[in-house]
């Protein structure tokens, strides 16, 4: 059976109460509609059609990293209007499957199940539900059979009591879609092409419809306001947490973790309380994260702990590092195996060496350090002459000594010394010991100053 799916994501959710697109708000980290693209390509079909109109462009450029094909709903006149635009590029012998791109949950066995029914008429995922209200009825005959679905706002008070929901999703054969949907009118409360009317029309030339039930009912759970997106935004975290621990991550708490993006964990990863992963993470084996850490984009390597308070964006640590707490490594940091950033330590572009230790206090920028340096508490490299970076070389072994500005274009080689409390502005060169500070003078003696007779 060959495939095509259209996603509607044309509305404005003005019950979000936001600028954004609706379909643009995030979850997990990621917009809701790349859940549902992504869950569509998972099924392999010729194509994705997605129906955008409000803030088209913006959501394009979101998701212009997948390959999909755009319609535009200039006016959003109904889902079945919707689905209407999408059908001049879908080809007449594929099997349609319509979602929503604000129903971001739904599972790919859910929809394997469902399109499986749609090969020779329409098919239509319902769910049951404890609280019907605002969901279109799913109306049976005696017998059991499908007739229609009925808008909440059609709905008499008899169908209101209806529990039996429609999801919305969708599959039916492209011809049946183009025979039917031309047909659907807008004579209701809201005025708007249904979708689902063109199952009462299938239902009129005596044809059966199919249906089935989601897996669960988070599956088919929308997102219409703050409210619900955070409810499936704490599901998702859930989820994703309960499977870091069924694959051996100790998290100190289930609830107190919230990955954004990708995380991948070797063996015996410990993960403390209220850390935020944020785009791809990767935590080698044996790995301890601290508690209320944040880690963007980053690598850690084996045995690496990274202490309280920690913040890393586009940084790789190397295996046996200890950075925090309180440390911030900025993009471009890499740490060389066994390096230690310690607390109130900024770092940014920044290669530190293999066992390198800067402890305390200090920021390092725009730097390549060699292996075995110590930096003492309080050291700057100066990179910003206010219009142009540049940069510090430090060799192997060399010890810079606390409260130490080093003012670049600055190179300090190998066994380098610099004293404490130095302004360094020319290169050391191997083995030297730079100083560059007020020689010490003590006046012995001397005279507090006496306080002033008070005049008045
Ligand atoms: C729709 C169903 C309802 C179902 C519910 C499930 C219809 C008429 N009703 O109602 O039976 O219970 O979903 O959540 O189908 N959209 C467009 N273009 C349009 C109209 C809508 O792209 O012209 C998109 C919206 O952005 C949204 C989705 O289609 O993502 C659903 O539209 P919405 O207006 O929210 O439908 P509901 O009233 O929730
Ligand atoms: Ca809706």
């Amino acid at each position: 059976m060959q495939l095509e799916v259209i996603i509607l994501a044309a509305g404005q959710g003005k019950r979000m109460q936001s600028a954004l697109p609706k379909v643009l708000h995030s979850l997990a980290g990621r917009p809701l509609l790349e859940h549902v693209v992504s869950t569509a390509l998972q099924l392999q079909p010729l194509a994705v059609h997605v129906v955008i109109g409000h803030g088209s462009e913006a959501v394009a450029q979101a998701l212009s990293a997948y390959n999909v094909n755009w319609v535009i709903q200039e006016q959003q006149l109904g889902t079945g209007h919707g689905v209407l635009q999408a059908m001049p590029a879908v080809s007449p012998g594929s099997t349609v499957l319509v979602l929503y791109g604000d129903v971001p949950l739904i599972g790919r066995a859910t929809l394997q199940a469902l399109v499986s029914m749609a090969g020779s008429g329409p098919a239509l995922l319902t769910a049951t539900v404890e609280d019907p209200a605002g969901y279109g009825r799913i109306l049976r005959d005696d017998a059991g059979a499908l007739v229609a679905v009925v808008e909440h706002r059609d709905a008499s008070d008899a169908q209101r009591n209806i529990r039996e929901i429609n999801t919305g999703v969708l599959a039916a054969p492209a011809r049946d879609l183009r025979e039917y949907l031309p047909r659907v009118g807008n004579d209701n409360t809201q005025g708007e092409y249904y979708l689902p009317d063109i199952l009462s029309l299938a239902v009129a030339e005596g044809r059966t419809v199919g249906s089935c039930q989601a897996e669960s009912e988070l599956e088919v759970l929308g997102v219409n306001d703050q409210l619900q997106l955070q409810r499936l935004e704490r599901e998702c975290q859930h989820r994703q947490a309960v499977q870091l621990m069924r694959d051996g991550v100790a998290l100190a708490d289930a609830s107190r973790i919230d990955v954004r993006g990708t995380l991948s964990c070797g063996t015996d990863v410990r993960i403390d309380v209220n850390v935020v992963f944020e785009g791809e993470v990767k935590l080698g084996n044996n790995v301890v994260i601290g508690p209320n850490c944040v880690l963007r984009d980053v690598t850690i390597g084996d045995g690496a702990t990274i202490h309280a308070m920690s913040h890393l964006q586009e940084a790789q640590v190397g295996s046996g590092c200890s950075v925090g707490p309180y440390a911030r490594l900025r993009p471009g940091t890499r740490l060389a195996s066994g390096a230690r950033v310690g607390n109130f330590v900024e770092t940014k572009k920044a290669d530190i060496g293999a066992g390198s230790k800067v402890n305390h206090l200090s920021y390092i920028g725009d730097c390549a350090m060699g292996p075995g340096v110590n930096i003492g508490a309080g050291t700057i490299t100066c990179n910003y002459d206010g219009v142009n970076k540049h940069r510090t070389e430090i060799g192997a072994d060399v010890f810079v000594g606390s409260n130490s500005t080093l003012v670049a274009p600055l190179s300090i080689a190998a066994g380098g010394f610099v004293a404490a409390g130095s302004t360094i502005t020319k290169v050391v060169e191997r083995d030297e010991l730079a100083v560059s500070r007020a020689r010490q003078r003590n006046i012995q003696g001397w005279q507090r100053p006496g306080k002033r007779p008070t005049e008045d």
